[in-house]
């Protein structure tokens, strides 16, 4: 049978097509755009995500026999509030998980409800990208639209429910909105309250390997599918793409490099970070993780690329960064260029490049780029090793894992040996792994995961590199703090364009 894997991420959707041993049959991506209509905002168009959902499964297919095709699993973007109406019409713009607006709400949330409160009924507390201040947020600033929400869904969910008709979500995705009790796997009804929702107006909680329903007859049809095609409630691309490394298991961790950054470790029992810096959300295969999160990883390098050096060709810009300059640059940049969210959770931090002399090259700043986003990892990765996890290894995806410099630098700067894949499409191979389970091709996804994930090469930290950026990251941890304060003084500067 084939299975389809669907990636629905911040840049674009990228679908993948499995057979029951694992192999990729065919891959297609299909971009839509994004939105900033206020510095630190960030919205996407849901019709946006399905006309190219739609479109990209259709190309995807051609020329296989849909007769084969069995499943359908998603892995989207986490966090970002799509509310619907009650015809299940999108009542706005999504507000996607990198959206900076609701600094007032999480300070409320934090500061006046309380972390403890917060933690003690979700297992988090409140960051700017999670789904319950973005509510709180539509309460206050759009109240006739927040009083017409009939279902709030994340964005795969509405994937999903626009080719079942089934309102549906699962327990990673859902961790993330700040009103479900992770440990429990259920719905807060404390946060739902506090939030002024009505739990009639949340999707139905599934694990990420069941079945939430068969496509309508019209999804069908114009995806040129059967009807009999199921569709599994998928999970958090974070959550999905450790299904599709293989990160399943206790200790297991996996690093992506896409436009976020994130540190995912997997973990068999519910466990909490005391100060709620990294986040305790449910994974797909029925247990549960912590993570840190960078708003901006991969996109740091995207942004310096493409729109400041001015190339496509990124190997060429990276060729001159070789070994002797590794963990010898004087140049730091941090990473914030959307505000950050892991470990130190503030909206007004920026991107900024620190320590530059007249001698300094553009490698020099690409590599600054690339250290960056790899000491922002590493800040998630103290933070777990605080609290006694002893993580050694870690799988790695994402685009920009594709750059052998970047896993150098990542390998070195975190001490860890990295793991590549034969698949690098981690939410969308993870997706079409959690389609297969649910199709009862495999007995768990663990036993999936054991199967199909294979390990196609390691890099290994090389000590001396690795001492020397030991020194680098002590300096790199200096910086945010000596300009935390000055953050929120720059934004003041045009308070007209910050909205
Ligand atoms: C995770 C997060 C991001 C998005 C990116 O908490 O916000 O990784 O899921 O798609």
């Amino acid at each position: 049978m084939l299975y389809i894997g669907v990636d629905l991420g911040t840049s674009a959707v990228k679908l993948l097509l499995m057979d029951g041993g694992g192999k990729i049959r065919n891959i297609v991506s299909k971009e839509y755009p994004l939105s900033f209509p206020h510095p630190g905002w960030s919205e996407q168009n849901p019709a946006d995500w399905m006309r190219q959902t739609v479109e990209g499964i259709r190309e995807l297919v051609q020329g296989f026999d849909a007769a084969q095709v069995a499943g359908i699993g998603c892995g989207g973007q986490m966090h970002g509030l799509v509310a619907l109406d009650e015809h299940d019409n999108v009542l706005r713009p999504a507000i996607l998980w990198n959206d900076g607006r609701t600094a007032e709400e999480v300070e409320y949330l934090n500061g006046v409800v309380g972390k403890q409160t917060l933690s003690r009924y979700t297992a988090n507390i409140a960051f700017a990208g999670f789904t319950a201040p973005k509510l709180l947020w539509m309460k206050k600033h759009e109240p006739d639209l927040f009083a017409k929400i009939s279902k709030i869904m994340l964005p795969k969910d509405y994937v999903n429910y626009m080719l079942t008709g089934v309102h549906c979500t699962d327990a990673s995705d859902a961790s993330g909105m700040l009103l479900f009790d992770v440990e429990r796997r259920r719905w807060s009804r404390e946060m739902l309250e506090l939030c002024g929702l009505r739990e009639e107006q949340m999707a139905r909680v599934f694990e990420s390997y069941e079945v939430v329903g068969t496509l309508k007859p019209e999804m069908a049809k114009a995806l040129g599918l059967p009807e009999t095609v199921k569709v599994c409630a998928g999970a958090g691309d974070n959550a999905a793409a450790a299904v599709g490394t293989g990160t399943v298991g206790e200790g297991a961790c996996n690093i992506s490099l896409g436009t976020s950054g994130t540190i995912f470790i997997s973990s068999e029992k519910f466990g909490v970070d005391p100060n709620n810096a990294l986040h305790a959300f449910a994974h797909a295969d029925g247990s549960y993780h912590l993570m840190g999160c960078m708003l901006s990883a991969a996109s740091c390098n995207k942004w310096w690329m493409d729109d400041i050096v001015g190339t496509v060709d990124y190997a060429a810009e990276q060729k001159p960064i070789t070994d002797e300059k590794l963990g010898a640059n004087h140049v730091f940049f941090l990473p914030y260029l959307m505000g950050e969210r892991s470990p130190i959770n503030d909206t007004d931090a920026r991107g900024c490049f620190v320590g530059l002399t007249m001698d300094n090259t553009r490698a020099d700043m690409t590599q600054a780029v690339l250290e960056g986003v790899a000491f922002g990892i590493r800040d998630c990765l103290e933070v777990a090793r605080s609290l006694g996890v002893d993580v050694r290894r870690s799988r790695i995806c994402g685009g920009g894992a594709k750059s052998p410099l970047w896993r150098k630098i990542i390998a070195n700067v975190c001490g860890l040996t990295l793991e590549r894949i034969e698949s690098e499409e981690g939410p969308g191979y993870g997706g079409a792994i959690l389609a297969a389970v649910a199709c009862g091709e495999y007995a768990s996804v663990a036993d999936a995961a054991g199967k199909l994930v294979k390990v196609v090469g390691t890099v290994e930290p090389d000590p001396a590199i690795a001492a020397r950026y030991d020194g680098q990251y002590r300096k790199f941890q200096k910086i945010y703090p000596a300009l935390k304060d000055v953050f929120p003084a720059l934004k003041d500067v045009f308070p007209a364009l910050n909205g």
